[in-house]
């Protein structure tokens, strides 16, 4: 029973997720450390008008992936982004979201978890979004 005695006391409260550590953890292989992207391969997130624009479009892209061509900052990408809705939980999809937003003079505000949720309820599960079902939000 000594271990037991000795466990460390549990978290209080809500868990904080760090985003930037999601963002590196499951993102900056693609989408690289300053958000730039890789030419021709991975779009860039810093400075995306997709990332700064209505805070639905990346919690869909996060939740279901993204299929198809894709014009962002004026160049066309045509890959596949990850669906990550079975990966990260509501609250790492909004840490990771917000993150990207507020990060490389984005300046775009935090989404939250309860933002995350109610898309996720709303669409259950399906494939991956185009950029032309996305581009509504413009
Ligand atoms: C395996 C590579 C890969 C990983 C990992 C990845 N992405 Fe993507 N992402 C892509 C590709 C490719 C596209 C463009 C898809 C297309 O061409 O339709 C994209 C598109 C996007 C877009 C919309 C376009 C833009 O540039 O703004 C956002 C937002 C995004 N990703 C965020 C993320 C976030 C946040 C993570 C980590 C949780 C992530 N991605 C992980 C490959 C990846």
């Amino acid at each position: 029973m000594e271990a037991y005695k000795n466990r460390p006391k549990e978290p209080e409260g809500p868990i904080v997720y760090d985003g930037s550590k999601i963002y590196a953890q499951q993102c900056v292989a693609c989408h690289q450390g300053q958000g730039q992207g890789l030419p021709g391969a991975f779009p860039p997130l810093a400075g995306s008008e997709w990332v700064t624009g209505a805070p639905e479009i990346s919690i869909k892209v996060l939740l279901h992936g993204l299929g198809g061509e894709i014009q962002v900052k004026g160049n066309t990408y045509n890959g596949a982004m990850p669906a990550f809705g079975a990966v990260l939980n509501d609250a790492e999809i909004a840490a990771v979201i917000s993150h990207i937003r507020g990060s490389w003079d984005n300046g775009a505000g935090e989404v939250t978890e309860e933002q995350v949720a109610t898309i996720r309820a709303d669409i259950g599960s399906r494939g991956a979004w185009t950029a032309a079902e996305l581009a509504e939000y413009f």
